[in-house]
């Protein structure tokens, strides 16, 4: 099975940022963990990251037609992003929307998401575990 997680704006500093709403391990370390874990039950996983709405797009695209599942974090263009939105409903492959943080915890402005209706599913304030609940829901 082919997986690919991407992350979006200000994930590149996760473990740096903000620690006390995301935690200090840095995606890197995470990820090496994840792969190793996921590897033995035959679960490959790729990761993109880009601070860049139309390159989420274009991997979007680039994965959307090929790969078993999408886990995306596309950070606060959750909250703006119409394209993404539709990026999602265009291609064939399900994405899952992940947020590190309870989003409905925090600023009103993070409680509406325009992914939402177009993912297969959503995990939301499991931390770094959430991308483990999503690689697990494709299994
Ligand atoms: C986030 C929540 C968003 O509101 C925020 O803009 C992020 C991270 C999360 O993982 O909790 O960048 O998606």
């Amino acid at each position: 099975m082919k997986l690919i997680i991407i992350n979006g704006p200000n994930l590149n500093l996760l473990g740096k940022r903000e620690p006390t709403i995301y935690g200090n391990t840095s995606f890197e370390d995470f990820l090496f963990e994840l792969k190793k874990e996921y590897q033995s039950k035959g679960v490959e996983i790729e990761y993109f990251q880009s601070n860049e709405e139309g390159k989420l797009i274009n991997k979007l695209h680039e994965t959307g037609f090929s790969y078993d599942g999408i886990i995306l974090n596309a950070g606060a263009y959750t909250h703006t992003s119409i394209a993404i939105a539709d990026a999602i409903a265009a291609i064939d492959t399900p994405v899952i929307e992940v947020h590190i943080s309870n989003v409905h915890k925090r600023e009103s402005f993070r409680h509406h998401s325009y992914l939402s209706a177009n993912a297969a599913g959503i995990i939301i304030g499991f931390g770094l575990k959430g991308y483990k609940l999503a690689i697990e829901s494709f299994m």
